[in-house]
């Protein structure tokens, strides 16, 4: 409407003086407020409000003696601007100054005209508010429409049935601009609990001095609801450090929704290969060997392995054992046997395979009864881990048997062949070189034509 009116009337308002005012009075009341002199400022402004450009001053300025030329607000604070304007203070929340019986709308607008859209005193909306609160002061990281001022897209400045003066209802707010968010929650069939109700658990929705107005950085973001595992990632005696620097669990985890149980930003063993395709110089004394190579061109992947289930033996938050292993297991070529000390094989594995000294089925490693994992393992000096003779991961050798071991700055092949009743070692390698369950081999015989080795992985 007022586009319609043709802004040089405003020329032509009546004239008020007020007191106060450097303009001289009007000397006879005959003389209308329809002239040039007076009041021409409000006509100049880009936005002139629709009463003061048809040049009606009386609905907000009741004369009290028009002689004297004096005037008073027809009405008080808000009602003044109601009388024509219901939709503003209709609300169930109204907006404290709007609520407020002296200053009401004046607070953000100005009555007359202004060069700012919406009659506003200050120049952008975010300005306005700013003039009363603080809420994005010094903030890092602004939310997009929070950095372009535009606070009243989601608040509305007068008044809302939804609490906070949302425009929108609080449950649609994000999801009203944020589809590609909204579609993961939807389509995705592992949604992160807080995801599915409050945002605002996470973020700061006016800006924060985190990246993604986030409350505060992952690591610390995450721990404030899950205490066990900032307890196993922090608490640890091995730490896996890309858990806990700074943004660690999104190295892993999507914080939404994802295809993939846990969250996880890829299926397990998947992830894993994000980092561990290649080895890892932690420092100059440690070096995290390429799992990728360690599997490569293998035959006969570890049955876990085969499946892609790393946790099966790895817990990858942190962990009490070397090599972030879920259980018990020794570090070393050889170690004093206890059973606690193979809780990690024997999770899956029947320990009475290194219990008995004789048997006939308990396992296949037997020279005739002669158990000859008991023997290899379970000694209380120099007891030789599974290690030295099975590879963890992947071998090309059937049982898992290891290629080579470690002989000081050499790998020592071990060229283990498998038979119908037994096995061999080729010669060099061990003393002594084979076994047989049906007809033992007679190791006080052959002792005498063996190389006597002294590999780590030897007597
Ligand atoms: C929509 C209500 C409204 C209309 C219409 C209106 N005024 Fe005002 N006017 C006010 C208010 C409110 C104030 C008090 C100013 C303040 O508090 O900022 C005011 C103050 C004034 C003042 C005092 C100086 C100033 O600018 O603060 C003058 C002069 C004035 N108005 C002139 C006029 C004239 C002339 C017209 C008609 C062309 C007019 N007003 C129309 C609301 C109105
Ligand atoms: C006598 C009736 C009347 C009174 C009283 C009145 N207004 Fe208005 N107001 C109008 C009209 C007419 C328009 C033009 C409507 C339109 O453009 O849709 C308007 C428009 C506005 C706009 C919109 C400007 C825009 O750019 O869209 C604002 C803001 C506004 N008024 C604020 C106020 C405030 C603040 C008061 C009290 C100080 C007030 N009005 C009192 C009649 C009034
Ligand atoms: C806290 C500041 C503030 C106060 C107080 C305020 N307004 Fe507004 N008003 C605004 C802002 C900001 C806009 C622009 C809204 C937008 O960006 O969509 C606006 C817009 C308007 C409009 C344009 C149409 C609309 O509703 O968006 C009218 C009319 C209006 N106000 C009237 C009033 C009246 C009447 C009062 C008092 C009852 C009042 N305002 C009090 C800030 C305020
Ligand atoms: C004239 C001062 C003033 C201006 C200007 C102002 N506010 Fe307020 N606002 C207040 C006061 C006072 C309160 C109530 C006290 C508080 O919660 O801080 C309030 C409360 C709020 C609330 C909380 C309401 C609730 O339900 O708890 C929001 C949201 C808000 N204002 C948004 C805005 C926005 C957006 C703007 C700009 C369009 C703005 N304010 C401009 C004074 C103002
Ligand atoms: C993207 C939507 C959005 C935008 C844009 C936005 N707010 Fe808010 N605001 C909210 C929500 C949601 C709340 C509810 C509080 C919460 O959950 O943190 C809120 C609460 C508030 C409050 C009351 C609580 C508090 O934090 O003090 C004020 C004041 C406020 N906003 C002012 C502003 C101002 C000023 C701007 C513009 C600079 C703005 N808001 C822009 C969504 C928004
Ligand atoms: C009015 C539209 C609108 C609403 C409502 C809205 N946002 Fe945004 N949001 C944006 C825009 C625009 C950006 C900036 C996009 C960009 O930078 O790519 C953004 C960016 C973000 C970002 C990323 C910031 C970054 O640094 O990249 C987050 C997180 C975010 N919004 C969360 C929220 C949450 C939580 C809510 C609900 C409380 C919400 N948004 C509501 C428009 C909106
Ligand atoms: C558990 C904490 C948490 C909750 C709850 C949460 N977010 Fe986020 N959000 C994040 C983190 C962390 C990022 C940063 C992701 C990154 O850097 O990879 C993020 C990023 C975003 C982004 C930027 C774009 C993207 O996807 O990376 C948007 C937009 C966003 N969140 C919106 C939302 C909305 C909407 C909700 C509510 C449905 C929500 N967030 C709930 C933690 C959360
Ligand atoms: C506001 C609290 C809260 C915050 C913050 C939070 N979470 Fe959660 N998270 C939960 C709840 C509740 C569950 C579901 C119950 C459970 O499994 O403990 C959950 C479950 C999970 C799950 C298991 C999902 C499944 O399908 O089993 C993962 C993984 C997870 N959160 C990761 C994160 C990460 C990463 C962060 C930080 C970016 C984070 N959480 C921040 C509350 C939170
Ligand atoms: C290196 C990858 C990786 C990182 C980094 C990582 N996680 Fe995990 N997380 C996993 C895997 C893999 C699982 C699935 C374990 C399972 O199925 O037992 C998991 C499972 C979870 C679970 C659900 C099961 C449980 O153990 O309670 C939660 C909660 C969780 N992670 C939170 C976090 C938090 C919080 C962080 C950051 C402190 C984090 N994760 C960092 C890989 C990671
Ligand atoms: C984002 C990269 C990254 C991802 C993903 C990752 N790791 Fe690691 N991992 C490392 C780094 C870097 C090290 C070197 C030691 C350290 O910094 O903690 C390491 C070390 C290890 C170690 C050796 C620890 C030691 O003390 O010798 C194991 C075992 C391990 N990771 C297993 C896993 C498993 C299992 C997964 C998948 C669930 C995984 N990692 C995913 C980066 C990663
Ligand atoms: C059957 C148990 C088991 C499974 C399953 C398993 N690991 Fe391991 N992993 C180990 C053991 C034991 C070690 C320690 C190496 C040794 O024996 O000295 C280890 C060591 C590692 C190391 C460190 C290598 C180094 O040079 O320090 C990485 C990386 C690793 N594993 C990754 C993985 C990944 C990725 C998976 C899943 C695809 C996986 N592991 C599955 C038992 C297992
Ligand atoms: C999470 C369960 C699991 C753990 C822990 C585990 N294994 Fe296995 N292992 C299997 C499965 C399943 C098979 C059968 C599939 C195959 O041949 O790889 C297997 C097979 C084997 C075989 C070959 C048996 C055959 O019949 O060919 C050897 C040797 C072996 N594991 C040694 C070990 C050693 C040594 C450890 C401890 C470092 C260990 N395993 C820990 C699950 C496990
Ligand atoms: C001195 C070498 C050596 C050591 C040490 C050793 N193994 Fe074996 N293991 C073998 C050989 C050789 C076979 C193959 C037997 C056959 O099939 O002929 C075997 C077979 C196995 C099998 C397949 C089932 C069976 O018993 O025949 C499992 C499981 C196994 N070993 C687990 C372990 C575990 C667990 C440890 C550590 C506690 C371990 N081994 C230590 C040499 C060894």
């Amino acid at each position: 409407m007022i586009k319609m009116i043709d802004r040089a009337a405003v020329s032509l308002i009546c004239v008020l003086a007020s007191t106060g005012l450097a303009v001289e009075k009007p000397t006879s009341p005959q003389q209308t407020c329809l002239t040039a002199e007076c009041h021409t400022e409000y006509s100049k402004k880009a936005e002139v409000h629709g009463p003061v450009a048809l040049g009606d001053c009386k609905s907000c300025h009741k004369p009290l003696n028009e002689q004297e030329h004096t005037y008073q607000m027809a009405r008080k604070g808000p009602e003044l601007c109601q009388y024509c304007h219901l939709d503003q203070t209709s609300k169930r929340y109204l907006h404290n100054p709007l609520a407020n019986k002296e200053g009401g709308c004046t607070e953000c607008h100005d009555p007359h005209s202004s060069d700012n859209k919406f009659l506003l005193s200050s120049k952008t909306v975010a300005d306005s508010c700013n003039e009363c609160h603080e809420t994005t002061k010094d903030m890092k990281f602004l939310h997009g429409p929070v950095a372009a001022g535009e606070c009243t897209v989601c608040h509305d400045p007068h008044g809302s049935d939804y609490r906070n003066l949302l425009d929108v209802d609080p449950n649609d707010l994000c999801f009203s601009c944020h589809e590609v968010t909204q579609n993961e929650l939807k389509r995705f069939e592992f949604v992160h609990e807080p995801a599915k109700g409050e945002c605002t658990g996470c973020h700061d929705v006016h800006g924060a001095n985190n990246p993604q107005m986030l409350v505060d950085d992952a690591p610390k973001l995450c721990y404030s609801c899950h205490e066990d595992i900032q307890k196993m990632a922090e608490h640890s005696k091995h730490k896996h450090s890309v858990v806990t620097e700074t943004g660690g669990c999104l190295n892993c985890h999507t914080p939404h929704a994802s295809t993939v149980k846990r969250g996880l930003k890829a299926a397990p063993m998947e992830l894993c290969m994000t980092c561990h395709d290649k080895s890892i110089v932690v420092d100059k004394d440690r070096t995290v060997g390429s799992f990728a190579d360690q599997i490569k061109d293998k035959q006969f992947l570890h049955g876990p392995v085969a499946e892609k289930d790393c946790e099966g033996c790895h817990t990858t938050h942190g962990s009490e054992h070397f090599s972030l292993l879920a259980k018990e297991y020794p570090s070393q070529f050889y170690a004093p046997f206890s059973k606690e000390k193979y809780d990690l094989c024997f999770s899956c594995h029947s320990e009475s395979i290194v219990l008995t000294g004789e048997t006939t089925d308990l396992t296949d490693f037997r020279n005739g009864n002669t158990n000859l994992h008991f023997m290899h393992v379970n000694k209380e000096l120099r007891g030789r881990t599974c290690r030295s003779c099975h590879a963890t991961h992947a071998s090309n050798k059937p049982r898992h048997i290891r290629e080579s071991v470690p002989y000081g700055n050499w790998d020592l092949p071990i060229g283990f062949e498998k038979s119908e009743t037994g096995g061999s070692c080729a010669p060099g390698c061990h003393v002594p070189n084979a076994y047989d369950r049906q007809t033992p081999v007679d190791y006080k015989k052959s002792q005498s034509s063996s190389v006597s080795a002294n590999s780590k992985f030897g007597q």
